[in-house]
């Protein structure tokens, strides 16, 4: 950290002067350069007077505030040198703008720093800020992102500059102050010596000067503004809740409208509104191409914030992300941990991981972003966030973005959406906020519409008229209806006198490809190949697939602009980019292409994307949606499978089996053979699992996937696949309560076992017969078969085989090993094996495996009437397998905790909550253990009296075990029919029940219960 003593500049010059390590090995570059340096003033009278923690609070926000200003503008924050920042502006890539740009960003730190004392209580934050431009020379060096290797005066001088600012104000190089234009004034502070440098030079000081800064959306989109027409009411809500945000108490609301009504729009002039100079923004955009890339707004922003590069490298991305969550953020280790697993593993080299209880890290993952985007809401500094067009929504995001919808109410904050009527969120838009509707405009507002756009000068009415019938109200349509007939009327028909055409398109699309047709070929090119790639497209890879020359292309794309069919800008990445004026405009262009162009171009796209190997990240969906569209279904339908495993490998199971849908689909467009079989099995076999996690192994879905799944592989007879689906087959017969065919089926894996013996057959096929036979109450076989398993079991080989399985045999096993030693009337044993299992599921660390570890032992607790044990662990289970999404899990919990209850005298909240595990349980479609659940029930329904509803009970499990052939639970349900009826006051009845649960208990072996 500085002291008020010691010169930055001094530290920054050690800096420069340790050079680069070896530069004769690297590769050079010379090129111009501007560098910020902007150092935090009197940082020791700050630590001193807030002591060591609070300044670190305030370093924090210091550090945001500078790098989101860099960033805003395009820069990169190079380095942290203690408390001070210094960021570069044309690197890694330069435009003639970067001097403009640092200054930019300059002006947006001394604000906000102005801005941000106001709220902070005691505490003054000001800067110091030095700017120079100059030539440096880069030595290109792996590893080095951020340009630690740069050489050059400049940085010198910048570090120089900043000592001459007084506090709160920036002081540039004369290079600067010329480069930078008349978009700001500067004061001439005259010659001055800069220390190290042999002339003095002429400086100055940047004036204030307000100006607003454009987001990132708008800089991109350039800037071509009609006034505002209408939507007055809208306005005034929107500015209503800004106000309360203000005042400390947020709100959100969603705009919902057609394409093209003014979502947008209306959002982009709140921002521009008055009472928001004292606001933050921050606009999180959707995308089509990325619906299902979990998180892909929250990412995408990360990425620009922090300067990750499109064409980085994945570790660097992951590298960059590490260090800034750390610098930046100040994330502790744990912190950071968990934003690495969540927000910086996509790619398709991402692996389909389920170790890491990615779940339970995603809601701490949202915790902390959550938190850092309401940090920077202050009441008086109100945060607009922006959701924009969710109805391309990712299903993880809308998870995270309905959570801050929640939570913006103790905030000053207001969260905004815009949506299209369709989408995740059609009929519950409640969910985001008051629900704000955009109508069309009336005719006359079109009218006024048409006159602002400039275009509609000496139009006469009946043109204007043609207008507002066209586009009947929609101003995106009003716009583009006027600039055509404004082309009309400048062109040829109006030198000849003729009236404007009446055959004017219908639809946009016709619009769009008239105005295309009037430009030059080159301009066509560009803009169709554009419009394959995206809304926003890469220029670099427009131009290489155009096969234009620079100049050409450079001519092509101004073309677009003045049409205003698009704009260039830089994407998020710090690309040049272009973005097509509207995403309906995108599709205009994209729809005046021909089938077979459109294969052609796409399959184009689809190479540029698979040659770029290791370089830009390949978004695995956007390139199998390429592939699709290029007709390559099976390349597509690979790709497809990689995102699903990404998916999965992240928890995200919604978008995991959206990717699976989709890869299916497009195997259905394959020939019928091995090939489609072998990619259809590859997509089955995530497919299965992930439906068995998320909704339970009785869900017919789960079925149905096992099935056809078992049915590829027995075409394709490979045996070492085999045993996991049979597994899974016998699994799903055993959860919907067919137990004599999940023992059918398992016959199979250990005819597999005979002919070739492995430990996966192995621990399979004993672990299926110990389960089948638990609950057909063969204690003793089950006894046999689970301790095959416990017993040939190692974590070390085969914690593993649950990315085959699902299944963590180690802990499955002793999981029932101990429910069976316990009703064997071994009660120590049991518990002694229900505690390894939590041991074992500690060390796998798999959010399932440790949910079946808790069940392990509260089940056992139940069991041998350990009600405080009991209580413990299912208390535990609900919240655990609540937060996971593990229904059954959460079932069973809640029985038992209304078990414990009614044991402990709270008989009627306990019964309620029996009923409503059972209902659960029902519901997840699993047949087994409802006997049990039942005998619970009933003899708290007789602790109060409720005869009736308990002998109802009885009777119709009695009816069930008998059917599905789950003698383990007979014992109790006799037991229990013995409690109902002595409480009836049948003691003749309830004796004979007792012969009868005695007997089965010997049947059985069921020591437990014998008594
Ligand atoms: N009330 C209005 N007054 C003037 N211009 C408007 C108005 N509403 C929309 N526009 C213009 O119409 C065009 C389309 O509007 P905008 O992009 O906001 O639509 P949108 O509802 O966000 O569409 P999408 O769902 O496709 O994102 C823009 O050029 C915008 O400036
Ligand atoms: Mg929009």
């Amino acid at each position: 950290m500085s002291t008020s003593t010691r010169h930055p500049g001094d530290r920054l010059g050690a800096l420069i002067a340790q050079g680069p390590a070896e530069p004769s090995d690297m590769p050079s570059q010379h090129r111009q350069l501007t560098v910020m340096f902007a150092d935090l003033v009197g940082s020791t009278a700050l630590l001193e007077e807030h002591g060591p923690e609070a300044f670190s609070d305030l370093l924090r926000i210091y550090h945001n505030l500078c790098t989101e200003a860099t960033r805003t503008q395009d820069g990169t924050v190079a380095n942290y040198l203690g408390d001070g920042v210094i960021s570069y502006f044309g690197y890694p890539r330069g435009t003639e703008d970067d001097p403009l740009r640092a200054v930019q960003a300059a002006w947006t730190i001394l604000q906000n720093l102005e801005q941000l004392n106001r709220k902070l209580a005691g505490a003054r934050l000001a800067a110091r800020i030095g700017i120079a431009t100059g030539r440096v020379i880069i030595h290109q060096k792996p590893g080095d992102y951020y340009g630690e290797n740069v050489v050059g005066a400049c940085l010198n001088k910048a570090a120089r500059l900043q000592t001459l600012a007084s506090a709160n104000t920036a002081v540039v190089c004369a290079a600067t102050r010329k480069l930078a234009g008349k978009a700001f004034d500067f004061e001439d502070l005259g010659p001055q010596d800069l220390k190290g440098f042999e002339q003095p030079e002429v400086v100055f000081r940047l004036r204030p000067r307000r100006r607003k800064g454009l987001s990132r959306f708008e800089a991109l989109r350039g800037e071509r503004r009609t006034p505002l027409v209408g939507r007055d009411r809208e306005l005034a809500l929107l500015r209503k809740l800004m106000a309360r945000a203000a005042g400390g108490s947020g709100g959100a609301a969603v705009l919902v409208g057609e394409p093209g009504i003014g979502k947008s729009r209306l959002i982009d002039v709140l921002r521009r509104d008055r009472a928001m100079e004292s606001a933050r923004f921050l606009s999180l955009q959707c995308s089509p191409a990325h619906q299902f890339s979990s998180l892909h707004p929250v990412k995408d922003y990360l990425d620009w914030v922090f300067g990750v590069n499109a064409d980085d490298a994945r570790d660097v991305r992951r590298d960059k992300l590490r260090r800034l969550f750390q610098s930046a953020w100040q994330t502790d280790e744990e912190q950071t941990a968990v934003l690495m697993d969540v927000v910086a593993s996509s790619g398709p080299e991402q692996e389909a991981n389920a170790d890491i209880g990615i779940l339970l890290k995603r809601r701490m993952a949202f915790q902390i972003l959550s938190k850092k985007v309401f940090s920077t809401a202050v009441p008086g500094h109100p945060l607009l966030l922006v959701f924009e067009d969710v109805h391309w929504i990712d299903p993880t995001s809308a998870e995270f973005l309905e959570n801050l919808v929640r939570n913006a109410a103790d905030h000053a904050c207001t969260v905004l959406t815009t949506t299209r009527p369709e989408g995740p969120f059609a009929g519950r838009l409640s969910a985001l906020g008051e629900v704000v509707q955009l109508e069309r405009l009336s005719d006359a507002q079109s009218v006024e519409l048409a006159k602002a756009t400039g275009l509609a000068a000496g139009m006469d009415e009946e043109t204007l008229h043609v207008i507002v019938e066209k586009s009947d109200g929609v101003p995106l349509f009003v716009e583009e209806y006027a600039s055509m007939l404004a082309e009309n009327l400048g062109g040829r028909e109006k030198a000849e006198g003729q009236k404007v055409r009446r055959d004017v398109p219908m639809t946009l699309g016709g619009l769009v490809q008239n105005k295309l047709d009037r430009l030059n070929p080159h301009a066509q090119k560009v803009a169709r190949i554009g419009a394959t790639v995206g809304r926003v497209f890469d220029l670099q890879l427009v131009r290489s697939l155009s096969a234009l020359g620079r100049t050409t292309f450079d001519k092509a794309l101004a073309t677009l602009e003045a049409a205003d069919i698009a704009h260039r800008g830089m994407a998020s990445g710090s690309q040049p980019a272009a973005i097509f004026k509207h995403a309906l405009v995108q599709d205009a262009v994209y729809g005046s292409l021909g089938t077979a162009e459109r294969r052609r171009l796409h399959g184009l796209v689809a190479d540029a994307m698979l040659s770029d190997k290791g370089g830009r990240r390949i978004t695995a969906e956007v390139l199998a949606d390429h592939l699709l569209a290029a007709g390559r279904n099976r390349e597509s339908a690979e790709w497809r499978l990689t995102a699903a495993m990404a998916a999965a490998g992240e928890g995200s199971a919604a978008e995991a089996l959206a990717h699976i849908t989709r890869g299916l689909a497009a195997t259905e467009l394959l020939p019928a053979g091995d090939e489609r079989d072998d990619v259809e099995l590859r997509l089955r076999a995530i497919e299965g699992p992930t439906l068995m996690v998320t909704r339970g192994p009785g869900k017919p879905a789960f079925g149905a996937a096992q099935a056809r799944a078992l049915e590829l592989l027995r075409r394709q007879n490979k045996p070492d696949n085999l045993v996991p689906v049979i597994y899974n087959t016998a699994l799903h017969d055993w959860a919907c309560g067919r137990l004599a065919e999940a023992d059918r089926v398992n016959d199979e894996i250990f005819a597999i076992l005979d002919a070739e013996p492995s430990d996966a057959a192995y621990l399979a096929a004993h672990t299926m017969r110990g389960l089948v036979a638990w609950h057909r109450g063969d204690n003793p076989a089950a006894l046999e078969h689970l301790s095959a398993t416990v017993a040939r079991y190692d974590p070390a080989l085969h914690r593993e085989f649950y990315m085959r399985f699902l299944k963590e045999f180690g802990v499955f096993g002793r999981f029932y090993l101990g429910l069976t030693h316990t009703v064997m009337g071994k009660t120590a044993e049991g518990t002694k094996h229900a505690k390894a299992a939590l041991e074992l599921a500690k060390l796998v660390k798999r959010p399932h495996v440790y949910g079946f570890a808790l069940l392990a032992n509260f089940v056992t607790a139940m069991l041998r009437d350990d009600v405080p044990t009991a209580s413990r662990y299912s208390e535990e289970g609900i919240e655990f397998a609540g937060r996971q999404g593990f229904p059954e899990m959460v079932a069973m919990s809640m029985i038992c905790q209304g078990w414990a209850k009614a044991k402990r005298g709270a008989i009627d909240t306990g019964i309620h909550q029996m009923e409503e595990g059972s209902a659960l349980w029902a519901m997840t479609g699993f047949e087994n253990w409802q006997a049990y659940f039942a005998s619970l029930l009933s003899d708290a329904y007789v602790a109060v009296g409720r005869l009736d509803e308990a002998r109802a009970l009885l009777d119709r499990h009695d009816e069930r075990v008998a059917r599905f052939g789950e003698a383990q639970f007979e014992p109790l349900l006799a037991k229990s029919r013995a409690v109902l009826l002595s409480a009836a006051g049948d003691l003749g009845g309830a004796a004979a029940a007792m012969q009868i649960a005695r007997e089965r208990a010997a049947r059985n072996k069921a020591a437990l219960w014998m008594g």
